[in-house]
């Protein structure tokens, strides 16, 4: 334990003025930290000469509380390695320090959104890189290098006010490579203003929520659709409606449109997890629905930039000539999630109400990080990374294909796979897809259930990911997947 820990914790509680000497009262302080536990079992004690030091307290007088605590069998001490606190301590002096622990809160009220958001199934992660979990790129071809020496860059160059607050919305040399960026990729039509970076596109949805519903307001999202999506709308109170999805995305038809629908989330590049993408007339047919009814759409282009044939369309806010729009992005899927990166296109009236509600709710950070991004994509760094990617994913997917019609055969069907991360294969009506989830998981395989990512009945199926997994172990995997459904089906 660090010794300026202790002393932390110690200092403020030693009282020079009272008679007891300072040893004495130091040996009972360090006591009644071990037998709470806030010191635990087999910790390492900072050396005598440290803690005297950072108590400013003379050396002799550490020592002669440690020298206590050691005769009584509180901390043990080794010569060469330190003083170490008793890995077991007597019963009685736990008994002593249980009775005074107090007792866990036994009722918990959890808020009904909570309860609604925590309610959906929990499912076990294997190790990042094992096969098939879905959403994750490729984390060990990430250019370090270029990355490193970008943020020690802008480490070295961090004035005071990268050190305080952000403010604006985002640092302006990274909205401006973005706004550049989309309007090449994407045909997204914004100018930087509308741009806010945010903590990853989960905040960037939640900013788009709270801009223009209220709790209890009605909202539409697919069914299957992403989970991440459906829990931040569900954590903000929003009444929600699940429309189902067909080979062109969003089914227009199913939308409750008597319900007034405030906004409704899509993923019209590469829905997930179906890998539907909406074809231009649903495009242009969502627009006007959504012009009608006075609604706004949000936009998720999540995985777009992994598109393996055919020309991409152009995003709906780029179609769109009005402002009902919101384009919601993430560094997460093409450089990697833990960075907590990515943005949100405003239509152009909300601009500035985006920018003043994201300081207010969240507090604006990580200006150097958005420094070193903004030159990343300004070198050209980011595209050649995602060119690379691309080739490499489109192989995988390839041998995920290969490996799958080889052991598995085609009376289970691969989704089309045009674009993404991943592939969808349909279960037989029949085959619990959570059950055999579960029994991947304990032959460390990571299969997603499509059933969970729906609302209504959902066909059984399995969401597998190939971006984020080596070729070998998509091999190894999908021949594991072939004997384990060869048990349950068949
Ligand atoms: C549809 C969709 N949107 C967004 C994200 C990523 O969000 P974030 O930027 O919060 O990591 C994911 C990740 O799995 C996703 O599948």
């Amino acid at each position: 334990m660090p010794s300026i820990w202790l002393a932390e914790m110690l200092s403020g509680r030693l009282d020079r003025a009272r008679g007891e000497s300072l040893q004495r009262q130091l040996y009972f302080l360090i006591r009644e930290a071990i037998l709470a536990r806030r010191i635990a079992p087999g910790r390492k004690l900072p050396s005598t000469r440290q803690l005297a030091e950072d108590l400013a307290l003379g050396r002799n007088t550490v020592a002669g509380a440690f020298e206590q605590l050691v005769a009584e069998g509180y901390v043990v001490s080794r010569v060469g390695a330190g003083s170490f606190v008793a890995d077991t301590l007597p019963d009685h002096y736990l008994e002593a320090a249980s009775a005074a622990t107090p007792a866990p809160a036994t009722s918990l009220r959890l808020s009904r959104r909570a309860q609604l958001v925590l309610s959906g199934t929990d499912i076990a992660r294997t190790e990042t890189g094992t096969a098939f979990l879905p959403g994750l790129p490729e984390l060990r071809q990430f250019p370090h290098k270029d990355w490193q020496r970008l943020l020690a860059k802008h480490w070295r160059g961090a004035r005071l006010a990268d050190l305080d607050y952000g403010r604006g919305g985002g640092l302006p040399a990274l909205k401006q490579a973005v706004a550049e960026y989309l309007g090449v990729v994407r045909a997204v039509r914004c100018r930087p203003e509308q741009i806010v970076i945010t903590a990853g596109a989960q905040q960037g949805l939640e900013l788009a929520l709270r801009l223009v519903t209220d709790p209890g307001d009605a909202a539409v999202i697919e069914d299957p659709g992403y989970l991440g999506a459906r829990s931040v709308m569900q954590a903000n109170g929003l009444e929600l409606y699940p429309v189902p999805v067909d080979e062109e995305g969003l089914d227009l038809d199913g939308v409750p449109w008597a319900a007034r629908p405030r906004l409704l989330y899509v993923t019209p590049s590469h829905q997930y997890p179906s890998g539907a993408v909406m074809s231009l007339t649903r495009r242009r047919a969502l627009l006007a629905l959504a012009e009608r009814h006075d609604s706004y759409i949000v936009e998720d282009d999540y995985d777009s930039e992994f598109r393996y044939s055919g020309s991409p369309l152009a995003s709906l806010q780029g179609l769109d000539g009005g402002g009902r729009v919101f384009y919601l992005g993430t560094f997460s899927k093409i450089l990697f999630p833990a960075l907590r990166l990515g943005y949100l296109v405003l239509p152009e009236p909300l601009a500035e109400a985006g920018a003043r509600l994201l300081r207010r709710v969240h507090h604006e950070g990580h200006q150097t990080h958005q420094a070193a991004l903004a030159e990343f994509i300004r070198e050209g760094r980011l595209t050649a990374h995602i060119r690379r990617m691309r080739l490499l994913y489109a192989e995988r997917q390839q041998v995920l294909r290969e490996a799958w019609t080889r052991h598995i055969g085609e009376d289970l069907p691969l989704s089309g796979g045009e674009a993404g991360m991943h592939l969808t294969a349909r279960l037989p009506a029949g085959l619990d897809d959570l059950a055999l989830s579960r029994l991947g998981a304990a032959r460390g395989l990571n299969l997603r259930p499509l059933s969970l990512y729906g609302l209504n009945a959902t066909p059984s199926g399995l969401v597998l990911g190939y971006a984020g997994v080596e070729q070998q172990e998509i091999q190894r995997a999908t021949t594991v997947l072939a004997a384990l459904l060869a048990s349950v089906w068949r």
